[in-house]
């Protein structure tokens, strides 16, 4: 066999081979693919304790790259990881400080939210499990070579969260041209948060959740990379109409539809031809949306 022919043969086989390896979630980014990507919601939160280190790695362990989690601040000024804006639900708190309800996010040190237990409440194998600071919760994700929705909650409880959050994710080298282009999304329910997270770092792609109206997609469509709406507020025709616009950085608005946990709402949604299904329990999605 000729030189060059034997060379592409290989060239052939080793990105075949490549391909394989692939885990299904990592094969397609936001933007591009035929399947949608598949997004574990608070970490594989089916699995483990949702916004916690176990999540994420869990959601690797299970070939997931994409993940999604909330950010909130501490009343010394510490950015953590957590959903709730009150401790109750998914920490021991009330048992650790009694006398302290309704137990915020804001009203507790850094140091005090180190102490809880944020695992026990799912499963005993998960005592012991932390409230992540946001720089722990980066530091995984880097490790784990994993994808963020990072979504910014309740922001008018934080003055200048944002800017704030942009800060750790600069200095955890995520706001890198690489990072930008294929591996952050920054999403809130607040539209001003997210206006100003462009007007911060333009670079930065942006996701709004809601489901605004189609006569208003255009000015969403000046700071939002994303219209990120649930799954029980869409239609083939919405899905278009969030398509037939350019975001801030000149490619067709994209939507991640959530929370989908079940094998016929996923295939629907395919259906639609979303970019995205966010999920507690990905391996159900993606087992469903495959080849769909
Ligand atoms: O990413 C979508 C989803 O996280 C929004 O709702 O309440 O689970 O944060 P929530
Ligand atoms: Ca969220």
């Amino acid at each position: 066999m000729h030189v060059r022919s034997v060379a592409a043969v290989v060239s052939a086989l080793v990105g075949a081979a490549a391909a394989l390896l692939l885990p299904t979630s990592a094969a397609h980014a936001t933007s591009g693919g035929d399947r949608p990507i598949v997004v574990a919601h608070r970490g594989a939160s089916a699995y483990a304790p949702e916004n916690t280190l176990a999540a994420v790695d869990r959601a690797a362990d299970m070939g997931f790259r994409w993940v999604e989690n909330d950010v909130q601040r501490t009343k010394d000024g510490e950015l953590v990881v957590v959903h709730d804006a009150t401790l109750a639900r998914t920490t021991n708190v009330e048992e650790l400080y009694p006398g302290r309800s309704p137990w915020n996010v804001k009203d507790f040190t850094a140091r005090e939210i180190s102490r809880l237990d944020a695992g026990s409440w799912f499963g005993a194998r998960y005592a012991g499990a932390r409230v992540p600071t946001l720089e722990q919760y980066m530091e995984r994700v880097s490790r784990n070579h994993q994808k963020l929705v990072l979504e910014i909650k309740n922001p008018a409880l934080y003055p200048g969260i944002e800017r704030q959050t942009l800060k750790v994710l600069a200095n955890e080298g995520w706001l890198s041209p690489k990072h930008l282009r294929s591996r952050l999304v920054v999403q809130s329910f607040s539209a001003d948060s997210i206006r100003t997270v462009h007007a911060l770092r333009p670079g930065v792609k942006t996701g709004f959740l809601g489901t605004p109206d189609v006569a208003d997609l255009p000015e969403y469509a000046t700071f939002a990379d994303q219209i990120n709406a649930p799954h029980t507020r869409i239609s083939p025709e919405y899905v278009a109409a969030i398509h037939g616009h350019d975001g801030p950085h000149g490619k067709p608005l994209e939507i991640l539809t959530w929370t989908v946990n079940d094998a016929a709402t996923a295939r629907r949604v395919a259906g639609y031809g979303v970019n995205g299904i966010i999920t507690n329990a990905p391996d159900v999605v993606r087992e469903a949306t495959d080849g769909s």
